[in-house]
């Protein structure tokens, strides 16, 4: 499985200045850490591997304001989130377009990294393993064994609110999805997987130890190079 994968999730922040200042900070980790960004910070090469945050669920046609996985690519871009909670919450993103921007990433080689993960209420009620199961079986609906992709577990109770998974049930989720990926395939089985929400340098090391935690993604802390760095550096240490 290798170093784990850092991911920094930009969501609607940054310019152009600040992405050349990581760029410059984390030249020598190229293969270590990336950053998926607004489109607009794209097709300029830097110094970091750069995503995109979705992509469109069409190759072409009328629909204005979308941007194909073709598209991303001929940025440069290596990798695209796809079904990020956000987009679920805010954009109207269903099981099945979250399965159809996998198929569209995977018919150009633009790596998705598919998220899922739990509501507050869902993990109360105990669902999680459930609900994140049923999201990871509709996203690889179709995909052949031989597929390049990431998977990220992210709470949504999680996200942006301070509230970190333990690691033991960060680990407990991870597991559940690495025995998924396993049942659908042999090949599935060693995908990385990994960790976001509210990830920061304090948690990082710890969460990044666990046996079926093999990276972050990480949104707030990703933001200012110090905590940014903070993380990589956990990371480096397991
Ligand atoms: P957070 O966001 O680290 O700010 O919780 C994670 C994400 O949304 O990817």
């Amino acid at each position: 499985m290798n170093a784990p994968w850092i991911v920094g999730n930009w969501k609607l922040h940054g310019d152009r200045p600040k992405l050349l200042q990581f760029s410059q900070v984390f030249a020598d980790r190229k293969q270590s850490i990336a950053l998926s960004v607004p489109a607009t910070l794209l097709g300029t090469e830097y110094a970091i591997a750069l995503g995109a945050q979705d992509v469109s669920a069409h190759k072409h046609g009328a629909y204005t304001g979308e941007i194909s996985a073709e598209m991303y690519l001929e940025t440069g871009a290596k990798f695209s989130l796809i079904g990020h909670s956000e987009r679920r919450q805010y954009h109207g993103e269903t099981d099945a377009s979250v399965n159809a921007k996998v198929l569209r990433c995977l018919s150009v080689n633009l790596l998705p990294v598919i998220c899922v993960g739990e509501t507050e209420s869902e993990f109360d009620a105990g669902r999680s393993a459930e609900v994140v199961r049923a999201q990871l079986l509709a996203a690889l609906d179709g995909v052949a064994s031989d597929a390049e992709f990431v998977v990220a577990y992210e709470p949504v109770w999680a996200i942006g609110t301070g509230k970190s998974a333990t690691a033991e049930i960060a680990q407990a989720v991870h597991a559940g999805i690495r025995a998924t990926l396993a049942s659908i395939c042999d090949e599935f089985a060693s995908k990385k997987i990994l960790y976001g929400g509210s990830v920061k340098p304090e948690n990082a090391k710890e969460l990044l130890a666990q046996p079926d935690i093999n990276g972050a993604l990480v949104g707030g802390a990703s933001l200012e190079i110090d905590s940014f760095a903070g993380i990589v550096a956990a990371a480096e240490e397991n």
